[in-house]
């Protein structure tokens, strides 16, 4: 029998870290997870409401409801570095969940994802200071919920959650990266061009991560990967990938090249 371990899980801990509303406080407890403590891989741990724990502001509104504003402003300036700070934000909550929800994986899983939550957690605090350094916070602006929509839509499925929010949300991220970077140096904004290719670099190893439990999933479950991604996605509503791609990044990632070529294919998976 294995003894009861003294402190919390790395499971339990993520748990309460997403829990955790204030967001300074969750992104630097994040951080501070030691990930060679145990796991607890095959704890089930009870799924209680108010997940994820967020701050009163942002206010929540649909994707349809933004503004969009011309990054050459002050205030579109900043709100530009919102919405990244708020994606990462996301990704913190995204990470930490599928390393809580999923019991009965091996334990590098759990690690690889808290490892994962650890970088988003950094991701988050250089862009939110950035965003304090232009005169602004996180809550200044309304933001979308469009990337938890999908969390919550594959909650019940680890598959599909792999498959539609890292392999695809977060895939998409590695395409959006260069034309932002691009607009940050357009009004001479260096640090912030900095901050997004800290990111790009890791959001690569996070797509790596997903294609690379998502391989092993469908190997345990005998499945083809290519025909059950486009079930998956058909299934729930995930967004076409729109162009142009960024081949070089998700090459990195681990997509094949027959995964490369479907981007292309049309209405498959269908709009959402
Ligand atoms: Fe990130
Ligand atoms: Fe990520």
């Amino acid at each position: 029998m294995t003894p009861m371990p003294a402190t919390p899980t790395l499971r339990q801990q993520a748990l309460a870290l997403l829990l955790t509303t204030d967001t300074d406080a969750k992104a630097r407890g994040t951080l501070a997870l030691d990930l060679s403590q145990a796991v607890g891989a095959d704890e089930v741990l009870a799924v209680l409401s108010g997940i994820p724990g967020r701050p009163a502001l942002p206010l929540l509104v649909p994707h349809t409801e933004l503004k969009t504003r011309s990054v050459r402003s002050r205030e579109g300036h900043a709100a530009l570095i919102h919405a990244l700070a708020h994606i990462e934000l996301n990704a913190i909550d995204l990470a930490l969940d599928l390393s809580f929800r999923f019991e009965g994986m091996p334990e590098a899983f759990y690690r690889d994802w808290l490892k994962v939550a650890q970088e988003e957690a950094l991701h988050f605090t250089l862009l939110r200071d950035h965003l304090r350094s232009l005169g602004f916070d996180y809550g200044n602006f309304p933001a979308h919920n469009a990337l938890w929509e999908m969390a919550a839509k594959t909650s019940g499925d680890l598959l599909a959650r792999i498959a539609l929010v890292p392999r695809t949300l977060e895939a998409r991220g590695l395409d959006a990266s260069p034309p932002i970077k691009a607009k940050l140096l357009s009004i001479d904004d260096q640090r912030g061009a900095e901050i997004l290719d800290v990111i790009l670099r890791d959001e690569i190893g996070h797509v790596h991560v997903g294609n690379h439990w998502y391989r092993h999933l469908c190997e345990q479950a005998g499945r083809d990967p290519m025909s059950t991604y486009r079930e998956l996605a058909r299934r729930h509503g995930a967004p076409r990938p729109r162009g142009p791609f960024n081949l070089e990044a998700r090459r990195a990632a681990g997509f094949s090249e027959e995964e490369l070529i479907a981007l292309n294919e049309p209405g498959d998976p269908p709009a959402a």
